[in-house]
């Protein structure tokens, strides 16, 4: 069975096309941008988001060390704010946010329930058919319990008709071990 991270990456694998449109919600340390960006190739467009300036110039350095592509916008704000730098009528064909403080970074920094969610609605607006938002839900830190219980609030109460929702968690691992949330848009 793949672990948390492997998965999150197959699922977006599986749908995203070079050429495609892509969101890096968290970019953190740049591992999931550097994903995308090799995954939608030369055509395609990775947007990247983080509040910290510090996972901004992290993300760079470890993009531009590989294959540098530039098909990454990196973007000094919140996802939440994502209308600001993305037209509504721009299909996005999946996204990932890895939910919780940058690792080596300041732990008191983390994704809010709130603004995390505002972020979901956002982007789903953009989605194209069979496009997937991946949330890889670290809940282990001060306030990620609640950060927790409304994401899925949030996604089981997405229209099934439109949307299908997958939850990918290993129920033996101790010390709130990361889960997966899929959502895909089906119609
Ligand atoms: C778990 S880390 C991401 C790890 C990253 N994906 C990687 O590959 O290294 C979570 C990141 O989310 C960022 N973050 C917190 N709130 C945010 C927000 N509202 N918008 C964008 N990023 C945010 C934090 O600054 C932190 O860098």
């Amino acid at each position: 069975m793949k672990t948390i991270i492997p998965f999150s990456h197959q699922l977006l694998k599986e749908i995203v096309l070079k050429g495609d449109t892509v969101i890096d919600a968290t970019c953190g340390n740049g591992n999931d941008t550097l994903f995308l960006s090799k995954l939608v190739g030369q055509h395609g467009k990775v947007y990247g988001f983080d509040i910290q300036a510090a996972a901004i110039v992290n993300t760079r350095k470890k993009i531009e060390t590989e294959d540098y592509l530039k098909n990454v916008t990196l973007i000094h704000d919140g996802h939440e704010a994502i209308d600001k730098y993305i037209a509504v009528n721009e299909e996005v064909a999946g996204a990932i946010f890895n939910l919780g403080y940058l690792p080596k970074g300041d732990h008191a920094v983390v994704t809010k329930p709130v603004s995390t969610i505002q972020a979901v609605e956002r982007i789903l607006k953009r989605l194209t058919l069979g496009g997937r938002i991946v949330l890889v839900v670290y809940h282990g830190h001060e306030g990620g319990t609640e950060e927790k219980n409304h994401l899925l609030t949030f996604c089981e109460n997405l229209d099934q008709n439109y949307y299908q929702v997958l939850q990918y968690q290993f129920i033996n691992q101790k010390n709130q071990p990361p889960f997966i949330l899929a959502v895909e848009r089906i119609k």
